[in-house]
C-alpha cells in the first residue's frame, strides 16, 4: 500500500535474540483455526473422509499456491476435511500447541462454521472446547473463539449463524468476525448480523483493508460498528481515516507476513511498520500459520529485526495483544500481570547469543 519504505535501514543497534523473542510471552487475536492445519493432517482428514484436496496441499510440509483467491480455495478444500466433532479436537489441540511452543500465552481462533455444513455449530464447538482445554492442561495456553461469518455467502447466511451462536451461548464464545475475500461482500450486508450479536453482548471484529480499499473499513466502523480492526492496511492511503482511528486508537490486528508467490512480502512489511510509526494501536498476529506465513514467534522474530525493535518495544508489542483482546476483564488483568512478571524475568536475556 506504500509508497515510501517506513522500514529501518541498516541499524546500529544491537539486535534481540530470536531466543528471547520466541520465548516472549504473546498474546494474539488474529489467527484462523482451518489456516492452522498443516498438509499432513489434512492430508490425513481429507482422506479419511474421501476429500480431493487441490494440488497445492499434494505433498510436502507446505501448502503451493499462487495468490489468496488459491490459498482460499485451499482454506475451504482444508476445512471441508474437518467432518466429526474429533477432528475439530485433534486440530485446535495441535494448533494451540504449536502457537505455545513460540511463546504464544492467549490465542484468540477464528473458525468458519458456514465452511462445514456436515456438522452443527454445537458439535463443532464441543471438538474446538475439548482440543482447547487439552492445550490448556498441556501448555497453560489460553484461548477464546471467534465465530466468523464468510462474506462470501451473504447476509441471511450471517443472521442466521448468529442465531445458531446466540441459541448456544457459551463463555468461550467471545466475538463474531468476518473474513473471506473482501471483494466478495460489502461489510453493509452484515449489519443486521452485527446489530443482533452486539445486542447479544458479543464483541464484533472484521477483516477489513487486507485486499479492498479504506471505504470497507469505513463501512466497518459506521455500520457495523466493530471493536476491532483484522488487517486494516489500506487505512495508508486515508488520511482521514488514519487521523479517525489514531484518535479512537481502535486496535488493530496486523498479520506480519504474506508469504505466497503473489504476495508482496516486503510490502506487508512496510505497510505494518508504517502503521505503527503512525501511531495506530497495532498487534501482530500470524493469520494462518499453516497457509500464509509462519507462526506468530516466526513474526515477532522478523519484525524485531525489521523493526530495529529494542526491549521496550518487544515488550509493548508484547502487551499489545492482550490490549486488543476480547476476554473478560478478570482474565486479562491475571494475564497482564503474569506477561509482566515474565517480561523481567526475561529482560537480563533479551541480547543473549543465538548461537548457543
Ligand atoms: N480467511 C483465512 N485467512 C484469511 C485472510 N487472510 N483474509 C480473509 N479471510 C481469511
Ligand atoms: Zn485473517
Amino acid at each position: 500500500m506504500s509508497a515510501e519504505p517506513g522500514l529501518t535501514e541498516a541499524s546500529t543497534r544491537q539486535r534481540l535474540s530470536a531466543e528471547y523473542l520466541r520465548a516472549l510471552p504473546k498474546a494474539e487475536v488474529h489467527c484462523h483455526l482451518e489456516g492452522c492445519v498443516p498438509p499432513a493432517t489434512a492430508r490425513r482428514l481429507a482422506e479419511r473422509h474421501g476429500v480431493t484436496l487441490p494440488a497445492g496441499a499434494h505433498d510436502g510440509d507446505r501448502y503451493r499456491f499462487l495468490d489468496f483467491p488459491e490459498g482460499l480455495q485451499i482454506y475451504v478444500a482444508v476445512s471441508s476435511s474437518m467432518q466429526t466433532p474429533e477432528d475439530f479436537r485433534v486440530v485446535t489441540h495441535e494448533s494451540l500447541l504449536s502457537a505455545a511452543a513460540g511463546g504464544c500465552r492467549y490465542r484468540e481462533i477464528a473458525f468458519n462454521p458456514q465452511n462445514h455444513p456436515e456438522l452443527t455449530y454445537a458439535e463443532m464447538m464441543d471438538g474446538i472446547l475439548a482440543g482447547a482445554r487439552e492445550a490448556h492442561a498441556d501448555t497453560g495456553i489460553e484461548s477464546r473463539i471467534i465465530v466468523a461469518i464468510n462474506r462470501e455467502l451473504g447476509g441471511e447466511a450471517a443472521l442466521d449463524l448468529v442465531r445458531q451462536v446466540l441459541a448456544h451461548p457459551l463463555d468461550e464464545v467471545v466475538a463474531i468476525g468476518l473474513d473471506s475475500n473482501e471483494l466478495a461482500g460489502r461489510p453493509s450486508e452484515f449489519v443486521a448480523a452485527y446489530d443482533l450479536a452486539r445486542e447479544a453482548g458479543l464483541k464484533l471484529t472484521a477483516h477489513a483493508g487486507e485486499h479492498g480499499d479504506s471505504t470497507e473499513m469505513v463501512e466497518c466502523l459506521d455500520l457495523l460498528r466493530v471493536d476491532r480492526i483484522d488487517h486494516g492496511y489500506a487505512a495508508l492511503l486515508d488520511p482521514e481515516l488514519l487521523s479517525r482511528t489514531v484518535a479512537s486508537q481502535i486496535p488493530y490486528s496486523a498479520c506480519w507476513f504474506v508469504d505466497y508467490p503473489e504476495a508482496e512480502v516486503e510490502g506487508r512489511r512496510r505497510d505494518v511498520a508504517e502503521m505503527a510509526a503512525a501511531g495506530l494501536n497495532m498487534c501482530l498476529n500470524s493469520d494462518d500459520p499453516a497457509l500464509i506465513g509462519p507462526e506468530v514467534d516466526a513474526c515477532y522474530i522478523d519484525a524485531g529485526a525489521h523493526l530495529d525493535w529494542d526491549v521496550k518495544d518487544a515488550e509493548k508489542y508484547a502487551l499489545s495483544g492482550l490490549d486488543a483482546c476480547f476476554a473478560d476483564a478478570v482474565t486479562v488483568d491475571r494475564l497482564r500481570a503474569e506477561f509482566t512478571a515474565e517480561l523481567e524475568r526475561l529482560r537480563p536475556l533479551a541480547y543473549g547469543s543465538d548461537d548457543k
